[in-house]
């Protein structure tokens, strides 16, 4: 394949198996077009994810490897990946900076600050189980990502930061707003910046007149204490990837699990009878429906080769960590089913590297204390549409429903 005959992305992740296997077919690296035309390469398989992800060639700073940074003014559908790659704080910036950034948060989510977070995450899930119960007591369709694949994360991560209760539902908004890709139009970009700038310093506010007991507290005086250590902007855009990154995410991993499980019964009987582990659900959820399923965007640093396709230096790479999943080469033929006793331990839905994800112990434990408990309240648990009904979120990086209809009682 040239870069002149690229494949477009779609920008409502409708099908995401059967785009990464269609690109699959092109070849180990394929040049894209993401929404609005923006042009990148994605790896379509596992090792070629792994080595670029891996390769210190490879940059997340646009503003020293990216060709077309200085043109990205010129086109109008181009500015909704600067909530992407404008923002700046660790999942954007290289070498040094990112260092100094990433160490600023990621001992604060290490296993064993996670493990503290156990007991109140237990609680949440019991309070929302029971509201749940209640909603659904006569047979009612009941939306169990709105009721508690949403509420969870969110609430918890809320917590850690002091986000106070009259900035939850804007801090949803904003989040959604950045995940959604299909509208790559100049005024859905105008509207993500202009809440950027509004709920952030809000939240900043806030807790600069209350301070707690809490991370966003924490981050402002380090700002106030040394500038040098994190600036106005890093301070902001530290705050929105955490929060963001820290309740999404993990939302997705959840809803994912359920209708997983709903939709493999036999799995679901082995689970409850003890011969698969939750944990191992987990990981197979995470490798088969990765709630980042792509991610814009990494930059070549000099011409690199991989797997006899070459990545000019300044062009612009997509992070396909669903591809990697689906790679048969990898995982075997079936790579696509949900599988809980394949033990594939190995993905890439964490990222890896300097990069990887912080949060992972967080979220495997939310989703450890969520999902048994659920499935524990709800023996009857069941899905009140169809599978073909459930409806993707409108977009190609995160993967997850819009809303997940059930039963909670026969
Ligand atoms: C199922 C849940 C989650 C998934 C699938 C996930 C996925 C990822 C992935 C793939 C990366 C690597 C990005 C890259 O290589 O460019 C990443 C990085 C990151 N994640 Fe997560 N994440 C999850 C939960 C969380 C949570 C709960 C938090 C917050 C507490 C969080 C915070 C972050 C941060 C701050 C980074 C950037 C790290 C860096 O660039 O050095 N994530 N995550």
């Amino acid at each position: 394949m040239t870069a002149s005959s690229r494949v477009a992305i779609d920008p409502f992740g409708v099908d995401i198996p059967a785009e990464s296997a269609r690109l699959r077919a092109l070849g180990p690296v394929v040049p894209v077009e993401l929404p609005g035309g923006i042009p990148a390469w994605a790896p379509t398989g596992y090792d070629a994810l792994r080595s670029l992800i891996l390769d210190p060639r490879v940059s997340k700073d646009p503003r020293q490897h990216w060709s077309l940074w200085p043109q990205l003014g010129e086109h109008p559908d181009w500015g909704w990946i600067l909530g992407w790659v404008g923002v700046i704080n660790m999942l954007s910036t290289y070498g040094p900076d990112h260092t100094r950034l990433r160490k600023l948060v990621a001992p604060s989510f290490t296993a064993r600050r996670t493990e503290a977070m156990r007991t109140r995450v237990e609680e949440i899930t019991e309070e929302l189980l029971g509201k749940l119960a209640e909603a659904g007591s006569s047979g009612e369709t009941v939306d169990v990502k709105a009721g508690f694949a949403h509420p969870l994360p969110m609430q918890m991560i809320c917590e850690l930061f002091g986000v106070p209760e009259h900035l939850h539902d804007d801090t949803g908004r904003l989040i959604a707003a950045i995940m959604d890709t299909s509208d790559p139009s100049p005024a859905h970009a105008a509207s993500v910046q202009q809440q950027i700038g509004t709920v952030l310093p809000a939240l900043i506010g806030y807790k600069t007149e209350h301070p707690g007991d809490d991370m966003t507290t924490e981050l402002i005086k380090v700002h106030s204490e040394d500038g040098d250590r994190l600036s106005d902007e890093e301070l902001l855009y530290t705050l929105l990837l955490v929060i963001g990154a820290g309740f999404e995410t993990t939302v997705n991993l959840i809803g994912n699990a359920v209708v997983a499980l709903l939709e493999h019964p036999d799995q679901l009987a082995a689970v409850r009878a003890g011969e698969i582990g939750w944990d191992a659900v987990i990981e197979e959820v995470l490798r088969v429906h990765p709630s980042i399923a792509s991610l814009p965007l990494r930059f070549a640093v000099s011409d690199i080769t991989v797997e006899g396709v070459t990545i000019p230096a300044g062009d612009a790479i997509v992070t396909t960590y669903a591809a990697a999943g689906y790679d048969p080469e990898h995982y075997g033929p079936d790579a696509t089913s949900f599988d809980a006793r394949r033990g594939a331990d190995d993905h890439l839905a964490f990222g890896i590297g300097v990069h990887r994800c912080i949060g992972a112990p967080l979220a495997r434990m939310e989703a450890a204390v969520a999902l048994p408990a659920l499935f524990a309240r709800f023996p009857d648990l069941a899905l009140t549409w169809k599978r073909d009904e459930l409806r993707q979120v409108p977009s190609f990086i995160a993967y997850g429903w819009q809303e997940i209809p059930v039963r909670v009682t026969s």
